[in-house]
């Protein structure tokens, strides 16, 4: 069977009550290829809001959590409070918590084991800086952060997608080129199939994330290896829904 497209919307620190009740509207309102899973990963204060409003054709996600149930820890949500409030699926190793908050390698495998026991789906994020790129790094550094959360991922691969978002793309308005990504998504399943498994090769669903818009979507998603997109600003703007259909 084939990868079913799955396209998260990642709203960052964004929004009001107002503007994402305007988003959810709006995806009501739209028709969604219904061959597309919808992801939406909104601010942890929206969560519960959010989860209340949306029809359930659309998924909602935390874009963190910590790495056990419950505790002190200041300012953290943990996976328990996620499925609490009815949300099912949780963002981990963005780049932004990777370099802006510090999140090495074992912190997001941790993450990720926790989330996954706890019963939450993952999107688990990888990517090079610009400065690996030029170095010739990408395939180091994309393979070394999927190596850490194999041990992490387990037999639970079906309740995780990788989301390759090259860190140079995000927010920048500078697209990877569809070869670009492809070639990247190309070499992690090649990676996953030496590394994990076949099956799991075949069957892992590979975004791309970093400045896909309504203009560059189409081509990105007839990449063979490109499973769908994470993203950022359009996803608080209508194309978002051009975006989704993107494969149609
Ligand atoms: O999680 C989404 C990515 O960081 C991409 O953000 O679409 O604004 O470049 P962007």
């Amino acid at each position: 069977m084939g990868r079913k497209f799955v396209v998260g919307g990642n709203w960052k620190m964004n929004g009001d009550k107002k503007q994402v009740t305007e988003i959810v509207e709006t995806l009501k309102k739209a028709s969604l290829d219904s061959n597309v899973e919808v992801v939406i990963g909104v601010p942890a204060i929206y969560l519960e809001y959010v989860q209340s409003i949306v029809p359930n054709t659309i998924n909602v996600a935390a874009q963190n959590c910590w790495k056990v149930p419950k505790g002190a820890f200041t300012g953290e949500i943990s996976p328990a409070m996620i499925k609490d409030i009815g949300a099912n699926w949780v963002i981990l190793g963005h780049s932004e918590r990777r370099t802006i908050f510090g999140e090495k390698d074992d912190l997001v495998a941790e993450k990720v084991a926790h989330a996954l026991e706890s019963g939450l789906k993952v999107i688990a994020c990888i990517g090079e800086t610009l400065e690996e790129r030029e170095a010739g790094k990408t395939e180091e550094v994309v393979f070394r952060q999927t190596k850490a959360l194999l041990p992490a991922i387990g037999s639970n691969w079906d309740k995780v997608v990788l989301a390759y978002e090259p860190v140079w793309a995000i927010g920048t308005g500078k697209t990877a080129t569809p070869q670009q990504a492809q070639d990247v998504h190309a070499s992690l399943r090649n990676w996953l199939s030496a590394n994990a498994s076949a099956d799991v090769a075949n069957a892992v669903r590979i975004q791309y994330g970093g400045s896909v818009t309504a203009a560059n979507a189409k081509e990105l998603a007839a990449c063979p290896d490109i499973d769908g997109f994470l993203v950022g600003g359009a996803s608080l703007k209508p194309e978002f829904v051009d975006i989704v259909n993107a494969t149609q």
